[in-house]
């Protein structure tokens, strides 16, 4: 298949340009790329496109070894060095501490890490500790890193991506209310961060299958009853959503800022 010909929009391209488009390589040379989470699942996914592209990647987690089996791994598949930075995204300290260690220069951050809280019941007690650790695993993990690195985005190339989710557009619990959050917080970056030529953007999955986040709740039941709720008939695969950031992160992509990106299969319209 590889080098095979084949039409893209009515002109001759390789197989691998094919499924390799150009935005994918930055006409600038390679960006430095930070997605957090990028070690497993979704953000795992994203890291490999963009070192696919050619582009520096740092990715950043909590467990080390996990990081650096999935930054090994990466950096054999795409000839490029892949580098793990381990932080707690969501602890004031240990974001301040590996300042250091992010570039200072970046040209696209991936807000990606984000975990739904385990913590159930009734009462205040059991109450407050599903809506705080939802807020802290999924508003602060993005708004505590890209505060912190604001002033290092590159101008007129920058891009803010933060991924939230279908919950955060019709309910969720306090998991959903957590990525809505970052909604509003989205649009006010984008609105500080736009005079300098700094898009700021969300993409919002539904269902993604293959990644840490359901555990063994996602069953064969229960990815069929969730595909059917969608108009393609299938859960998304981590690779959708990174093929949504990798459009905006894209030089292309530079007038659409402030926006949210469904990519749900369908599963809930445009609005
Ligand atoms: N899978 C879905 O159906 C789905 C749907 C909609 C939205 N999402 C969102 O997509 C994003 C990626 O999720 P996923 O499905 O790929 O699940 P995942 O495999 O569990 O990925 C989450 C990643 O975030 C990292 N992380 C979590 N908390 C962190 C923290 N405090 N500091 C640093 N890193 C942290 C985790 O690494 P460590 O544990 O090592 O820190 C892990 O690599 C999440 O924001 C999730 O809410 C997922």
């Amino acid at each position: 298949m590889a080098g095979a010909v084949v039409e893209v929009d009515g002109e001759s391209s390789t197989a691998a340009e094919a499924v390799s488009p150009s935005h994918d390589r930055a006409p600038d040379g390679p960006r430095t790329v930070v997605v957090t989470g990028g070690g497993t699942g979704i953000g795992r996914a994203i890291a490999g496109r963009f070192a696919a592209a050619g582009d520096d990647v740092v990715i950043v987690g909590r467990r080390r070894e996990v990081l650096a089996s999935a930054a090994a791994e990466l950096t054999a598949a795409h000839g490029r060095a892949v580098a793990p930075v381990v932080c707690d995204l969501a602890d004031p300290d240990d974001v301040e501490t590996v300042l250091g260690r992010l570039p200072h220069r970046i040209d696209v951050l991936v807000n990606n890490a984000g975990s739904r809280e385990a913590a159930a019941g009734p009462g205040p007690h059991a109450v407050l500790a599903r809506w705080r650790g939802d807020f802290e695993r999924n508003v602060l993990t993005a708004v505590l890193l890209t505060e912190s690195v604001r002033d290092r985005l590159t101008p007129e190339r920058g891009r803010v991506i933060t991924v939230t989710s279908l919950a955060a557009l019709r309910g969720g619990g306090s998991y959903g209310a957590s990525k809505a959050a970052l909604h509003a917080w989205n649009h006010s970056l984008a609105a500080q961060l736009g005079p300098q030529g700094v898009t700021c953007n969300i993409v919002a999955p539904g269902t993604v299958a293959g990644t840490e986040f359901f555990g063994s709740r996602l069953n064969e039941a229960e990815l069929t009853r969730r595909a059917g709720r969608t108009l393609v008939g299938r859960v998304g695969r981590p690779a959708d959503v990174a093929a949504a950031v990798v459009f905006l992160a894209s030089p292309e992509a530079g007038f659409v800022t402030g926006e949210i990106l469904q990519c749900n299969g369908g599963e809930l319209l445009g609005r």
